[in-house]
């Protein structure tokens, strides 16, 4: 193919992950944004197999059948909840071909030029670190790794050891272009990746997931650099400043800072737990009788979703409730926590799934405002997102954490099944609150009682 032409169909691809990545900005445009992307690569790979000097066809459409095969099935069979280990593991695929790419580089050509021995030690250490790093992440929150942070007392000698060393061999690639560098590096590097994987606690797992996210896009990034591929440079750049810039949103949101969440050992799930429902403080247990009583007289209605929204896949029946409430005249609208479920835009994912209208949906800041003046917040599946504690408690882990402050509505519903605590493993005087009625079910049994009869009404 013409290298003008190749050039300009690369670019056009380009031009489509950068709309696509534009559109995903709104809930409204994000499907579209999808299909621009996904075009744009197309496109890429198209050029690229007319492009460049292919030696055979055969191991490629392998690859694409049973590459293609497994991420169509893993698209339709994995559940909403278990979509931060999914992109977990493609995240640790896309670090893996990087730094198999500059490893394939190295061990097919010789005399590489300074510049390009540079991008191939970049592309190797940062690509292996995120291959081993993601699985980890990947097996934490599968449950097939201990969730808690797991820190071994020789890791503080251990890890500068193991980065000097990565260090060493990178030099080395520069200096000798020595293919056997390269396999150094890339085993320092993987080593590295569960080494500081391993003491990040689950709770903080998403973040490091979304960081990992970035950090493939830059071992990407520098192997397009490695093979002068302009589509590569650019779509990994996309991915590593968008990865970070969402890694930056929800470390704010939780409260916390990167530096603390990667090398420090916080976020232990499980070791955190408090008694809950210790004490004398008891819970006002209601009836989905008394939950449809109040949510059917009601003026004004606020549904705070969260993670058990999601486990229990209640989405369709909250909207059922929903609508059956504005028919009787209720004003219904929806509180969106930035971090509220697992991963980010979560509840919006799933309330768009029930067709709940857009402009239902209210930010933190834009819907704390009105909780005073709420008759009824719903709070379904949600916990740590609407804990006080966050406001008053500066020794609580999630001190200073913005919440949505449903306990100074009229009346605060809780649906969930126990007195459990959410993901930060801690209590929540909003259950004993004079002013909240818990009602004890799953969210979507629990709700479709409530439906029942609001209709009985
Ligand atoms: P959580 O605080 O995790 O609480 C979820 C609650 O849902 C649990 O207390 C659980 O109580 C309840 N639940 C589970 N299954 C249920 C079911 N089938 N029916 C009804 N309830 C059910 O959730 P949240 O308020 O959404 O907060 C999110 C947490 O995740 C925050 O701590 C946040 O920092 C963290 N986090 C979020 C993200 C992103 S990006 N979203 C990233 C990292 C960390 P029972 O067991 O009693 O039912």
């Amino acid at each position: 193919m013409n290298e003008t032409l190749a050039g300009f169909l690369y670019l056009l691809a380009a031009v489509a992950f950068i709309l696509g990545i534009k559109r995903l900005s709104s809930p409204a445009t994000a499907r579209s944004g999808n299909q621009y992307a996904s075009a744009g690569m197309l496109l890429a790979v198209i050029v690229t197999l007319l492009d460049r000097s292919i030696v055979g066809y055969g191991a490629i459409a392998a690859g694409i059948i049973v590459g293609g095969g497994v991420g169509a099935y893993l698209a339709r069979s994995v559940e909403m909840t278990a979509m931060p280990q999914l992109v977990a593991a493609f995240n640790g695929f896309g670090g893996g071909s990087s730094a198999l790419v500059a490893l394939a580089e190295m061990s097919n050509f010789t005399n590489l030029p300074v510049r390009t021995l540079v991008t191939v030690a970049i592309s190797i250490f940062i690509g292996g670190l995120t291959l081993s790093g993601s699985f980890v992440a990947f097996g934490k929150l599968q449950g097939i790794i201990d969730g808690r942070a797991i820190s071994t007392p020789g890791q503080r000698v251990l890890d500068p050891l193991l980065a000097i060393g990565a260090l060493a061999a990178a030099v080395a690639i520069v200096v000798s272009d020595n293919a056997a560098s390269g396999w150094i590096l890339a085993a320092l590097a993987v080593v590295l990746g569960v080494t500081r994987t391993l003491p990040i606690g689950g709770a903080d797992m998403p973040v490091v997931i979304s960081f990992l996210n970035s950090a493939s896009g830059v071992a990407a990034a520098a192997a397009g650099f490695v093979i002068e591929s302009n589509a590569l440079i650019i779509s990994g750049a996309l991915v590593g400043a968008s990865g970070l810039i969402l890694t930056n949103i929800m470390v704010k949101a939780m409260n916390r800072t990167l530096g603390a969440v990667l090398f420090s050992a916080f976020g232990a799930t499980g070791d955190t737990a408090l008694a809950v429902g210790s004490g004398d403080r008891v819970a006002r247990r209601g009836s989905p009788e008394d939950v449809a009583v109040s949510l059917a007289y009601a003026k004004r209605v606020v549904i705070v979703p969260g993670y058990g929204l999601a486990v229990a896949q209640a989405q369709h029946t909250i909207r059922e409730l929903a609508s059956l409430l504005e028919g009787r005249g209720v004003e219904v609208r929806y509180a969106i926590h930035p971090v509220a479920g697992r991963m980010p835009g979560h509840m919006n994912v799933l309330l768009a799934e029930a067709d709940v209208p857009y402009d239902l949906l209210y930010d933190l800041e834009d819907i704390n405002p009105d909780f005073p003046s709420t008759d009824v917040a719903l709070v379904v599946g949600a916990n740590d997102v609407v804990n006080p504690l966050a406001r008053s408690d500066s020794g609580s882990p999630i001190y200073g954490m913005p919440i949505l402050d449903v306990d100074r509505s009229h009346l605060v519903v809780v649906v969930k099944r126990s007195l459990s605590p959410g993901y930060a493993g801690i209590d929540n005087p909003l259950f004993y609150q004079d002013n909240t009625l818990m009602l004890f079910a799953d969210a979507k049994k629990g709700l479709a009682e409530v439906v029942s009869s609001i209709k009985e009404l």
